[in-house]
């Protein structure tokens, strides 16, 4: 997965969605929907749910095995602990990005610094810093919060697109984030790009790009990955 932070200019837009068309073998009149959304500066969790309860929560860490944070997780109060489903799926694993609102770490330092404590560099390490308490009662203080934009193990999806997916995750009232987009055309996403980097100043969190992702979930299985890095995601 690569991130769209300035790393990536409009002809490389312009390449991905040529190089998706031709691996697919698109005809010049298909669509091709891509979803468009930020990429947040967190840390990356995944949080298991089965038959709609939360049961675990861990950290990505180096992509195989992360730090078990579930009593720190559930303190967090936009992380339901039991998905709003009629019929919850047996097994769900959810995927997003734990992270301090910049008014928030702003707000924390200032009390840290009154209370002689530890002073965060940035929203992320208060982030990190917060999820990693040893006492979930001090994790319970901090007003982190959460965006679910991808999924793990999930033996039945609810839906047979990525937006059609986070709409789901919305109706389990899991935080999803309002500014995700489905776009067109590679010139589409460039205007998102622009429009994203035109908001930034005033988000109330960090992010550090934009991630682009293939709607069709038929072809995101076709596009596979490449050394770990989905063919279907910039
Ligand atoms: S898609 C299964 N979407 O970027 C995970 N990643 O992916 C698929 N990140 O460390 C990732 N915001 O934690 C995706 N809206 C977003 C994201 C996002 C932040 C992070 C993620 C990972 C890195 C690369």
């Amino acid at each position: 997965m690569l991130s769209l932070a300035n790393a990536f200019s409009p002809e490389e837009v312009v390449e991905f969605i040529a190089r998706v068309r031709r691996f697919l073998g698109l005809e010049p009149e298909q669509p091709l929907e891509v979803t468009a959304e930020p990429k947040i500066d967190g840390l990356s969790i995944a949080l298991r749910y089965e038959s709609g309860r939360l049961v675990e929560a861990a950290t990505r860490g180096d992509g195989f095995e992360g730090e078990n944070v579930t009593a720190n997780v559930r303190t967090i109060r936009s992380i339901p602990h039991a998905l709003e489903a009629k019929v919850a799926p047996e097994v769900f694993e959810v995927r997003g990005e734990i992270y301090f609102g910049r008014a928030d770490f702003a707000k924390l330092n200032v009390e840290q610094r009154a209370a002689g404590g530890k002073v965060f560099a940035n929203p992320r390490n208060a982030a990190a810093g917060s999820l990693r308490q040893i006492d979930p009662t001090i994790t319970a203080t901090r007003p982190l919060r959460f965006f679910a934009y991808a999924w793990g193990e999930a033996p039945e999806l609810p839906a047979d697109t990525q937006h059609g997916v986070i709409d789901a995750f919305a109706r389990w009232r899991l935080p999803v984030n309002p500014l995700m987009r489905t776009c067109a055309s590679a010139a589409d996403l460039i205007a998102y790009h622009r429009g994203i980097e035109a908001q930034r100043p005033s988000l109330d969190y960090d992010i550090d790009g934009v991630v682009y992702k293939v709607n069709s979930l038929d072809w995101q299985e076709r596009l596979g990955f490449v050394s770990r890095a989905p063919r279907w995601a910039i």
